[in-house]
Formats: C-alpha cells, sequence, structure tokens
C-alpha cells in the first residue's frame, strides 16, 4: 500500500479525494438514519430533509431552483438521461449535434443513436480546441433533436463559450445539454443567466463521493425519465435514492461554492508555475490547448519522442498519479480522439500526458513533480535516442 505522504495524486480530473466534511456528513445517513426517505414515519423525514438540505446546496452552486435538480448516480447517468429525453420528447427530430471532443459518455450515446438510424454531427474543433460557432450554428437543421456540448474538456481542460451556445440554441429552438462534470466545482456556473434545457454534474469530480451526480433539467424543459419505476425524485429518476451519497455530494458542493474564488487562483498558480517550470526544464514540451481559456487546474502536455505508457509506467514506480488523456483511456493503444481532433499526430498524441490539480494539492507536491517528471522524460528519451532526434 502506498501511504498519503508517499503519493503525489495529479489526476484529479480522474477523481478526487472526498472532503472529509462530505464524509462526515454521510456518516450519520450510513450508520443511524438509514430509513427509506420515502417511507411515511418521521424517521425518515430526516432523511427526506438532509436530501432537499443537499438538493439546496447543488442548486446553489449552480445558480438554479432546487427544483431543477434530479439526483443520479453520476455523470454518465445525467448525459444519457439527458440525450432519452430529448428524443423521447421529439420522435420526430432524428438529428443530434456535438462535438468530436466529447467525454465517452456523450460519445457513445451519440454513436449509438447513428446505429439506431439517428443523424449525428460530431463538430471539429481548431488547433487550440476550440469550436467555430458559425460552423456550430449552421449544423443545427430544423430536426435536431439535441445540442450537446461539454463545458469544459476532461483532457485539455479547455472551456467552451456555453452562454454564447446556449443563445444559438435559443435562437434555433433546439433543446441544449451540457457536460459540465468537469467545469461543476471549478468555475463559476450561473444558470440563471444560461437558457439551457440540460446539465450534467458528477459528485466525485469536486471532493463528493462517487457514484453520485445531478441532472439540471430546466423547469420549462420537456423531460422524459431515462428509469422509470416509482415515483422519485418527483416522478424524473425511479430507484431509492442514495441519501448518504446525495448529501456528501451536496456538502461538496456547498464547499466547493465557498472556496471557488480562492481557491481558482490558489490552483490556477501552482498548475501555471508547473506547467512554466515543466517547458523550461524540458525541451520539445508544449502545453495541449494553450491558445484556449482552460480549467484552471488541468494542464496536458506533449512530449517529443515519448510515449506516454511508457512514462505512466516509470511516474507510477516514483508514486505520481497522472493520466494519458481521460482515465477510460487507460491500457488504449489509440491516441486520444480528443488531441487527434486538435490535429496532433498520432505520436504527439501517443506522447501527451494529463496533470490536473485539486485543491487538496501544494506547492511542495508541485517541487517535487517539477523533479520527477524531468527525470521521467530525460531517461525515456536516453533509451530511444532515434525517436528525439
Ligand atoms: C466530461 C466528463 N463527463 C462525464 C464523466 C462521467 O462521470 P461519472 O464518472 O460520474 O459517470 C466524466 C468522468 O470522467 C467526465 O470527465
Amino acid at each position: 500500500m502506498i501511504g498519503p505522504e508517499e503519493l503525489l495524486y495529479l489526476d484529479s480530473n480522474a477523481t478526487t479525494a472526498i472532503d472529509p466534511a462530505a464524509l462526515a456528513s454521510m456518516r450519520p445517513f450510513l450508520e443511524e438514519f438509514f430509513a427509506n426517505p420515502s417511507s411515511g414515519y418521521g424517521f425518515a423525514a430526516q432523511v427526506r430533509d438532509a436530501i432537499e438540505e443537499a438538493r439546496e446546496q447543488v442548486a446553489k452552486l449552480l445558480g438554479c431552483e432546487a427544483s431543477e435538480i434530479v439526483f443520479t448516480s453520476g455523470g454518465t447517468e445525467s448525459n444519457n438521461t439527458a440525450f432519452h429525453s430529448a428524443l423521447e420528447a421529439a420522435p420526430d427530430r432524428r438529428h443530434v449535434v456535438t462535438t468530436a471532443v466529447e467525454h465517452s459518455a456523450v460519445l457513445r450515446p451519440a454513436k449509438d443513436l447513428e446505429t439506431r438510424g439517428y443523424a449525428v454531427t460530431f463538430l471539429e474543433v481548431d488547433e487550440s480546441g476550440q469550436l467555430n460557432l458559425n460552423k456550430l450554428a449552421d449544423a443545427i437543421r430544423f430536426d435536431t433533436a439535441l445540442l450537446s456540448v461539454m463545458w469544459a474538456n476532461n483532457e485539455t481542460g479547455v472551456i467552451f463559450p456555453i452562454e454564447e451556445i446556449a443563445a444559438i440554441a435559443r435562437e434555433k429552438n433546439v433543446p441544449f445539454h451540457t457536460d459540465a462534470v468537469q467545469a461543476g466545482g471549478k468555475i463559476e456556473i450561473k444558470l440563471a443567466d444560461v437558457p439551457l434545457q440540460f446539465l450534467s454534474l458528477s459528485g466525485h469530480k469536486f471532493h463528493g463521493p462517487k457514484g453520485v451526480g445531478a441532472l439540471y433539467v430546466n423547469r420549462r424543459a420537456r423531460f422524459r425519465p431515462l428509469l422509470l419505476g416509482g415515483s422519485h425524485e418527483n416522478n424524473r429518476r425511479a430507484g431509492t435514492e442514495n441519501a448518504a451519497s446525495i448529501i456528501g455530494f451536496g456538502k461538496a458542493a456547498e464547499i466547493a461554492r465557498a472556496k471557488m474564488r480562492e481557491e481558482q487562483v490558489r490552483v490556477r498558480g501552482m498548475r501555471d508555475r508547473f506547467e512554466r517550470c515543466l517547458l523550461e526544464r524540458i525541451s520539445g514540451a508544449r502545453v495541449n490547448g494553450a491558445g484556449a481559456e482552460r480549467l484552471p487546474n488541468t494542464s496536458s502536455v506533449m512530449f517529443d519522442g515519448i510515449e506516454s505508457d511508457a512514462a505512466l509506467l516509470m511516474l507510477d514506480q516514483k508514486n505520481l498519479c497522472c493520466s494519458a488523456g481521460s482515465a477510460c483511456r487507460t491500457g488504449s493503444l489509440k491516441p486520444s480522439h480528443v488531441l487527434s481532433a486538435m490535429g496532433l499526430l498520432g505520436d504527439e498524441a501517443r506522447g501527451s500526458l494529463r496533470f490536473s490539480f485539486s485543491r487538496f494539492n501544494t506547492e511542495a507536491e508541485v517541487d517535487r513533480a517539477l523533479k520527477i517528471v524531468p527525470e521521467v522524460i530525460a531517461k525515456l528519451r536516453a533509451l530511444a535516442p532515434a525517436v528525439t532526434g
């Protein structure tokens, strides 16, 4: 077992450590208040009340009304529900617009639609990972059932201009869904100002528990549930609520909101110093998406002449956790679809590593990483001198 003091965890876009206060808020609902929140007695009402408090906390993080929050099992379910709902609500519309750089929890449902006779447009991005909004507007057709564009990219941290995209969707009268799993808790979201129908959120990306998330459903959106059964979540998501996790998720949302301003500055400072020093110490390195607005915590770096899989093995020996693209891609030989869409060649995409920070990281950890990463890259290049050229 690796002790917490040896671990250098720079993979917060994969998941984060739970905040001790979020964990503490969950404990009573695992140990003591175990009632089914739907039961009629007072013992259950305590659990119901705590779930409603969590709904308020999540709504405050998003700047929306509590009644617009539906608790789910996480980002994947929220994304699938948004797709299902939009398509079921408009059965005559057989077209969907999304981007080529979405997480697999959007890409796979979108690709599955193609096998079921739908047309899907996957919008391309430029070399800094940005979308062309004119092309986005042009892609929307009379029969488009849904526009789905992520708020921030999980691999590069590139942020899309969601307010502008929502305005286009509204003008074209097309329901708009955004996968905000990486944006939630890291950058400000104020849904009161953004005309969108659906937004996906996941607890474990901002120090909440895993296996819990939310789908924001605009109160004016037509909604069709994915899971049918009991009347939970106001008939929008059947199944006995994961009470303790929902409560921990709510607490994590409250903490993220309270700390956001201050932590954005601190985490961005750490990330920027890490990138600056890395580029100074390692020749043939480049930050992917450097020209775009990015999440404050994410750093995707391309190193000439290395294979990220080999780098990950060596970094792992030093107990440094990071990833090549998304965690879901680990072990895959294919280059990242996100970096490929940004025009990186196979070798460039395969030579990229993603480091993602959180408010639990320290400057001392950045110093350790700045020692380890250049050593590992130099070793790898020494092993394959012909490639580095
Ligand atoms: C952008 C994005 N969407 C969706 C997901 C899936 O979320 P969950 O793990 O909660 O299902 C992730 C997780 O990596 C993600 O980064």
